[in-house]
């Protein structure tokens, strides 16, 4: 753990929202009198019927129910776009960024309503009504986030899923939401490549309830559109009229759903409703980036994960902003990508995942310091625990040592961020969190739920709710209080272990149950493990994360193989292909150990802890291996480690 300490600057402590005595002030009230304090930030957005209730959530045990501003009426897409047209109509709402660097374009506020309005009349025309799933598998182009606000505008709730899975996990999604409507492009580009989208929904389709097919026209590659259930979006945007009046939501109605792994089964549909999310993302959007009117914004995420629907689009839209929203990587057409951008667009605030910031750093100074990045103001950090050192070179490389960082955390199911710096509030230390944003109430627990007081280590919890909360595990409302609710009865139980030190600041270990990050990417090892006992020759298949330089964590998995299969080079290869089919390029094995036996106690448990350190090469503390039914089986795995 590193040792330094960054203060607050002067020119900081000035210009930021919140400084240290107001954080305090404002988090002692946040718990105190949550009524009081949520009422009043509430009122950032417009309401169409002003609540009179502000919380009224219940962790259980048994029952787990969660509301916000229950009573109150709203639309988001009115909060994110109407509302701004007087003042800011002819702002710049979106700067896009193309994978080519020579094409971008600036939307106006005034330009994203029309659109906005045209993509809901299309919804409509097809027969999208208040309630409905749509689900949007589009690359990170203007029309993502016209197609989520225009979700927002008629009722529709939207489930976004993510460019890089595979036709069978889409299908998947599409089926757990019984969604019909399926909005795509024809391709997508990453890195000068096209990505086949059409091609891969066309697949989804064959094995999902499609009966709608919204086709983007963007790179302008050639697809095959299916007589009766495909449209071009841009022949619909024609015929329909450039207005559309905002439905009017209950805070309570759901908003989006987005799927996310967990430690076991399928990936599960975490829904989030419409006025507490709005209100949370909004807020933090504003202090943690300190956004102020003018300000450029970017945060480097993909709309398929959280991260793109909180502080691409809904945040930073409902705060009349600029957010940039780039097609891109970070290394093409050379690893200066990120920083030539900042400069093209004037970025102030730039926010992206710790493993992009490794990779670059790999790259050393050269291609950051050939830049200027004079307008950069503040630097930002999301998705997997930052290491110190990697910390340190954004901090001193990127930002010249003029930016501070804010190592946000928080998770799909949270909505918005909850442990945070404020940049004119907080000391930084690389490497933490630092302390809980407004409203959120951290604990630290043991194994057995004991509530452990002062600096310490051990499981992450949240003892009361803030708006920004899941409500429910989409069709699913027993797994909801399964998973987050039942570790520890009557508390929110995060996945994650975390250190709390002298000082009260909080630093994430990482997860502590069966899903690994990598790559900033969520993947539960068992989804893993059913892709692989999927294939005809695997008998077996254990899979556990381990560190990787770049990643954070790789993908390490152990193979049985049917009796009679050999192993071989081929065989491996061909696994790793299956896996990227099955669920996508983002869940790819970065290794796989041939094993002719796992390690399982005699009741036929697989014992992952050794698993684990076989696969981090901790080889001296594998622990006790005598309860095993086979204890000569952890031999053959140390011997062949990684073949
Ligand atoms: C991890 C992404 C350390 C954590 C917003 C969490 C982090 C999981 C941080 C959620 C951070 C996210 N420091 N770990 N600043 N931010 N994580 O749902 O393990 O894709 O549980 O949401 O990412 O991942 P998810």
């Amino acid at each position: 753990m590193s040792e330094r300490t960054y203060p607050v600057s002067p020119e900081w402590a000035k210009r930021a929202y919140v400084d240290d005595a107001k954080y305090k002030d404002m988090y002692a009230r946040s718990v105190k009198d949550p009524d009081g304090f949520w009422g009043e930030e509430g009122k950032r957005l417009d309401w169409i019927k002003p609540y009179t209730k502000v919380k009224n959530t219940n962790f259980g045990p048994p029952d787990v129910s969660i509301k916000w501003f229950e009573d109150g009426t709203l639309n988001v897409s009115a909060n994110c776009v109407d509302r701004h047209l007087a003042k800011r109509g002819d702002q710049t709402a979106i700067i896009w960024e193309g994978d080519d660097p020579t094409k971008s374009k600036l939307i106006t506020y005034r330009q994203l309503h029309e659109q906005v309005c045209r993509f809901a009349n299309v919804l409509k025309a097809h027969g999208v009504k208040k309630g409905d799933r749509v689900t949007i598998y589009l690359p990170m182009i203007p029309e993502a986030a016209y197609a989520m606000l225009a979700c927002t505008r008629i009722g529709a709730v939207h489930s976004i899923v993510f460019g890089g899975f595979s036709p069978d996990s889409l299908a998947g999604r599409l089926e757990d939401a019984k969604s019909s409507v399926l909005i795509t492009s024809d391709e997508g580009v990453r890195a000068g490549r096209p990505v086949p989208l059409k091609a891969n929904a066309d697949a989804a389709a064959e094995k999902a309830p499609v009966k709608t097919m919204i086709v983007v026209q963007h790179t302008g590659g050639k697809v095959t559109m299916k007589a009766g259930r495909d449209v071009w979006y841009h022949e619909e945007a024609a015929k329909v009229p450039a207005d559309c009046t905002p439905e009017e939501m209950s805070a309570e109605d759901p908003l989006f759903i987005l799927y996310t792994s967990g430690s076991t089964g399928k990936p599960k549909g975490v829904l989030h409703t419409t006025g507490g999310y709005l209100v949370h993302a909004s807020m933090t959007h504003q202090y943690v980036f300190d956004y102020h009117d003018g300000d450029i914004y970017w945060c480097t995420a993909d709309v398929g994960w959280v991260t793109g629907h909180s502080y691409i689009v809904y945040g930073p839209l409902a705060n009349g902003a600029t957010t940039l929203m780039f097609e891109g990587v970070p290394n093409y057409p050379d690893e200066s990508r990120c920083w030539q951008v900042i400069d093209k667009h004037k970025v102030n605030i730039f926010y992206t995942a710790p493993t992009a910031i490794r990779a670059l750093m790999q790259k050393g100074d050269g291609p950051v310091k050939k830049t200027s990045r004079a307008s950069l103001r503040l630097l930002g950090s999301v998705g997997e625990p930052i290491n110190p050192e990697a910390w340190e070179w954004y901090h001193r490389v990127v930002g010249d040592d003029r930016c501070p960082i804010v190592d946000t955390w928080w998770q799909t199911e949270t909505g918005g961020i909850l442990i945070t710096p404020l940049p004119g509030a907080t000391v930084l230390k690389p490497g933490s969190a630092t302390r809980p944003f407004f409203g959120v109430q951290p604990q630290i627990v043991d194994a057995d739920g004991k509530v452990q007081e002062g600096a310490t280590e051990g499981n992450l919890c949240i003892v009361d709710s803030w708006p920004g909360q899941m409500r429910t595990v989409f069709g699913d409302h027993e797994r909801f209080i399964q998973t987050y609710f039942s570790t520890y009865p009557g508390k929110y139980f995060t996945g994650d272990g975390c250190r709390r030190d002298a000082d009260g600041y909080y630093w994430i270990t990482g997860r502590v149950d069966d899903v690994i990050n990598v790559s900033g990417h969520r993947m539960g090892t068992a989804e893993v493990e059913s892709a692989l006992v999927a294939h005809d020759e695997v008998s077996e298949a254990a899979v556990v994360g381990y560190p990787h330089d770049i990643k954070g964590q790789g993908i390490y998995a152990y193979v049985t193989l049917m009796a009679g299969v050999a192993p071989s080079e081929d065989l491996r290869k061909e696994l790793v292909q299956w896996v990227r089919k099955e669920i996508g390029p983002i869940a790819s094995p970065d290794v796989i150990q041939f094993a002719p036996g796992l390690p399982k106690t005699r009741s036929g448990k697989i014992m992952r802890r050794i698993l684990r350190k076989i696969a981090e090469n901790e080889l001296g503390s594998l622990g006790d291996t005598s309860t095993l039914a086979d204890p000569a089986v952890v031999d053959d795995l140390v011997a062949n480690r990684g073949k």
